[in-house]
């Protein structure tokens, strides 16, 4: 049995008042750990002074991280710095880091890699863009972006990871794949893992889906049977939405 994982994904919103006061909201809200594992990534700005408000179940994560672990980066965010604070999980790979940063596959593995190597856990992102959804080769392309995120990690270290699948075009969109696509993107990348490893090693692994989920859609999205939990951007922005994401199943 996977443990439910909801996420949340600041991305560059809200100020440092704020994630403080986030955190004071929510201490009560949420369910225990070993129901529903609850994640909030947020600036590196931020990080070390909601871990100081947080006695909750929350975890609180990294949004990215470099791929090495110190030195001559100008303005990177070291993974080992980020695993001497405590923090568990690490976003790679996300689709606007890789729109706009121009991280390539390669890139990602990289940061995987040096995730693991600092004793942390990735979520790791992958994307499909309408076009390739239209022209049919969204298989192949996401196929060939998980292969490439988990080259090279032994089986111990992949059956820990997270994967979110995150169709851009639902990304901030207010258009959440319906729960069959989204089941169907994140059967694949299960089926993908399986094809490396193992069926034993993929069911191990968390699989989620993100794109414009609300405590509207999460229910049903939570119901497929390869989605384990959810990565959600705009609805992790208030306590009221993201408490509801964490209690979906009340
Ligand atoms: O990483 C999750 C994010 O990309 C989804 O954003 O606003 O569509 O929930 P949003």
């Amino acid at each position: 049995m996977r443990t439910p994982f909801i996420g949340g994904n600041w991305k560059m919103n809200l100020s440092l008042t704020e994630a403080a006061q986030f955190i004071d909201e929510i201490q009560t809200q949420l369910p225990p750990s070993d129901e529903v594992e609850t994640v909030l990534a947020a600036s590196p700005l931020f990080l070390h002074t909601m871990q100081e408000h947080n006695n909750s179940p929350l975890l609180v994560a990294a949004e990215n991280c470099f791929y090495e672990d110190e030195g001559a980066y100008t303005g990177e965010v070291s993974p080992k710095a980020l695993s001497q604070m405590g923090i568990k999980y690490v976003i790679v790979g996300h689709s606007e880091r890789r729109k706009y940063f121009h991280e390539t596959d390669e890139i990602v593995n990289k940061k995987v890699h040096a995730v693991f190597r600092n004793h942390m856990l990735p979520i790791i992102c992958c994307d499909e863009t309408m076009g390739r959804y239209e022209t049919g080769d969204h298989i192949s392309w996401m196929v060939n972006q998980v292969t490439a995120a988990i080259r090279g990690l032994d089986a111990d270290d992949v059956k820990k990871a997270v994967v979110a699948y995150e169709p851009s075009w639902a990304i901030g969109t207010g258009h959440t794949a319906p729960a069959d696509a989204a089941e169907e993107g994140c059967y694949l990348i299960r089926q993908t893992i399986a094809d490396i490893y193992s069926d034993q090693i993929a069911n191990q692994v968390r699989i989620l889906y993100g794109g414009s989920v609300t405590h509207e859609n999460i229910r049903e999205l939570m119901k497929q049977p390869d989605i384990d939990g959810v990565l959600a951007g705009k609805a992790s922005l208030t306590t009221q939405e993201f408490v509801e994401l964490a209690n979906f199943y009340q």
